[in-house]
C-alpha cells in the first residue's frame, strides 16, 4: 500500500486513562496496568515538533492525494476508508477486507432546516454504506486487521447493525462470526443480515449490556477477536466519516455536527478524527460535536448532568430506537473527552420526539432509521436552548438506513406505534405526518378519487 514518499503510519495501543504505551494489545483491548479502554496513536506524527505531519505528507498534499485517489480503481482507493490511509494504522494491502464502504452522500436539508430554526442543515447519511449502517467504516479497519492476526473467527456483541456488518466482512474475509444479540430486541432486518452472511447468531436472554459482558468474558477464553467499538481498529475506521465530510464540504467548516449516542463508539471516533485533522493542520478550528440520546438510554445524559462527567451512571435502558437501546456505554469516557475538547453538548430526546423528527427526515426523501432521527430531534432542543446560534450551520450524522427497521416506520404510519404506552396520546398530535396505506376495491374510480383527495391536502399534512 505505500506509495513513493509515502510513510505508512506506524501505531502504538495508548491508556486513556494512565497513558500507558504499548505495541501489543491483550484480546480484551484493555490496558494491561489499570483496565481502561484503549485507543491508537500515531507517535510519528508528532516528531516534527510545531508541525505535524502524517506519514511524512503535508495537509495540503494529503488533501490533493486523497482526492487524486478517486480516480484510480484500486480496491483500496475505492473504499472511502482506505481512501485516506495515511490517517489509519498501516497494514499490507493483501490484509484489507473490503465493501467499497463509506463515499457517503451529504444531502442538503431544507424542509429539516426550517423546522429545526437553523439556515444550513446537511445530513451524512452513513445508512448508504454497504450493509446499512456507519458500521461498515470501522468493520473493515477491524476485521482487516483479525485477517493481519491470522483470527479463524471474530465476535461481536451487538443491538443489530454491528452484528449485520460484522458477518458481512467476516464472509468477505474468509472469517468465521459469532454474533451475540439481546433475543427479541433487535430488528428483524439486521437479524436478517447476520443469518444471510453465515454468522452464528446466538440471541441471548438478555440485554445488549449483557451480552457485551458475556464477549469480554469470551475472548479472554476463547480465540475469537471481538470486534465492538471497544476494538480500537473500529474506531480508526469509523473517523474517516469526519475527514470525507470535511472533504465533502470543501473544508470549509460546519460550526456543529450532531450524532446519535448509544455504545459512545461513534462520537469517539469523530472526535478523535476532528482533533488529529486540526493537529495535522487540516483544519483550523473545531465544530462543535453534540451527542443526542433517547430518553429513555441516557446513560451518557445523566453522567454529565449528575456526575460532571467523573463516573458513568448506568441506566436500565428501554427505547423503540433499538439501535441505542443501551444502559451502560463502553466507551462513555472518551466521549466525555470529545466533548469537552469540541464545546459540544448532549441532550435526550422523548420516544415521540424522535418519531417526529423521523418523519420530517422522511418526506426530505431521505429515510433513516428510529436511532439516526434524534439528531434532528436534538437539533430542534439545542436551536431553542440557544445553543446553536441564529446563522449557525449544522451536520446531522445519520446513522442507519430506512430499511434497517420496517417496523417502527409500518406502525408509525399505520398509527399503532406506541399503541397501550403512556405516549400514545402524545402519538395523536403526529397525525399530519402519518401516511397509511389506503385498501381500495380494485377500480379505477376508487383510485382517481383517492388521488383527488389527496391532491387536496398539501404533502406534510
Ligand atoms: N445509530 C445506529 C443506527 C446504531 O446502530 C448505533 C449503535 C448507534 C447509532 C449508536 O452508536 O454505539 O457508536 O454510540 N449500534 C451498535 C450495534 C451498538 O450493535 O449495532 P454508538
Amino acid at each position: 500500500m505505500p506509495e513513493p514518499g509515502v510513510r505508512p503510519s506506524d501505531f502504538r495501543f495508548h491508556c486513556i486513562d494512565c497513558s500507558h504505551l504499548s505495541d501489543s494489545a491483550s484480546p480484551d483491548y484493555r490496558c494491561p496496568r489499570c483496565g481502561d479502554l484503549l485507543e491508537i496513536s500515531y507517535p510519528e506524527w508528532n516528531k516534527s515538533g510545531t508541525s505535524s505531519r502524517a506519514s511524512g505528507v503535508s495537509a495540503n498534499d494529503l488533501k490533493s492525494r486523497w482526492k487524486q485517489r478517486r480516480l484510480s480503481s484500486a480496491p483500496t482507493d475505492l473504499s472511502g476508508v482506505w481512501r485516506f490511509r495515511e490517517l489509519l494504522p498501516a497494514l499490507n494491502d493483501r490484509h484489507v477486507v473490503t465493501l467499497r464502504e463509506g463515499n457517503t452522500p451529504l444531502y442538503e436539508m431544507p424542509q429539516c432546516a426550517r423546522i429545526a430554526g437553523v439556515p444550513h442543515l446537511s445530513a451524512k447519511h452513513q445508512g448508504m454504506n454497504p450493509t446499512g449502517s456507519f458500521k461498515d467504516a470501522g468493520m473493515t479497519v477491524a476485521a482487516s486487521f483479525a485477517h493481519h492476526l491470522g483470527y479463524r473467527w471474530i465476535a461481536c456483541a451487538s443491538t443489530g447493525n454491528t452484528s449485520a456488518s460484522m458477518a458481512a466482512y467476516a464472509a468477505r474475509g474468509g472469517m468465521r462470526s459469532l454474533v451475540l444479540v439481546p433475543e427479541g430486541k433487535i430488528s428483524w432486518s439486521k437479524l436478517s443480515q447476520a443469518l444471510d452472511h453465515g454468522a452464528v447468531t446466538c440471541q441471548l436472554r438478555t440485554d445488549f449490556d449483557g451480552c457485551l459482558r458475556l464477549l469480554q468474558e469470551l475472548v479472554l477464553r476463547a480465540p475469537v477477536h471481538q470486534l465492538n467499538s471497544i476494538n480500537p481498529f473500529r474506531i480508526e475506521g469509523q473517523k474517516t466519516l469526519a475527514i470525507e465530510l470535511m472533504e465533502q464540504m470543501d473544508w470549509q467548516l460546519p460550526d456543529h455536527i450532531i450524532v446519535p449516542g448509544g455504545n459512545l463508539g461513534n462520537s469517539s471516533a469523530i472526535g478523535k478524527a476532528l482533533l488529529e485533522m486540526r493537529d495535522l493542520g487540516l483544519i483550523s478550528r473545531l465544530p462543535k460535536l453534540s451527542v443526542i440520546q433517547a430518553e429513555g438510554a441516557n446513560a451518557l445524559v445523566r453522567t454529565l448532568r449528575e456526575a460532571g462527567g467523573k463516573r458513568l451512571i448506568s441506566v436500565n435502558a428501554e427505547t423503540r430506537a433499538t439501535a441505542i437501546r443501551i444502559g451502560n456505554p463502553a466507551s462513555w469516557k472518551k466521549a466525555v473527552r470529545v466533548l469537552e475538547a469540541t464545546g459540544g453538548a448532549c441532550e435526550q430526546v422523548s420516544e415521540v420526539e424522535m418519531a417526529q423528527a423521523k418523519a420530517e427526515i422522511g418526506t426530505e426523501g431521505i429515510g433513516c432509521e428510529p436511532a439516526s432521527a434524534v439528531t434532528l430531534a436534538g437539533l430542534k432542543k439545542l436551536v431553542k436552548q440557544g445553543f446553536v446560534k441564529a446563522g449557525e450551520s449544522v451536520v446531522l450524522i445519520l446513522t442507519g438506513n430506512l430499511l434497517k427497521d420496517p417496523d417502527f416506520t409500518i406502525e408509525f404510519h399505520r398509527g399503532d406505534l406506541f399503541a397501550g404506552t403512556p405516549q400514545e396520546s402524545a402519538m395523536t398530535k403526529l397525525s399530519r405526518l402519518r401516511r397509511p396505506p389506503i385498501v381500495l376495491d380494485a377500480t379505477l374510480d376508487e383510485v382517481l378519487r383517492t388521488l383527488e383527495q389527496a391532491d387536496k391536502t398539501a404533502p406534510s399534512g
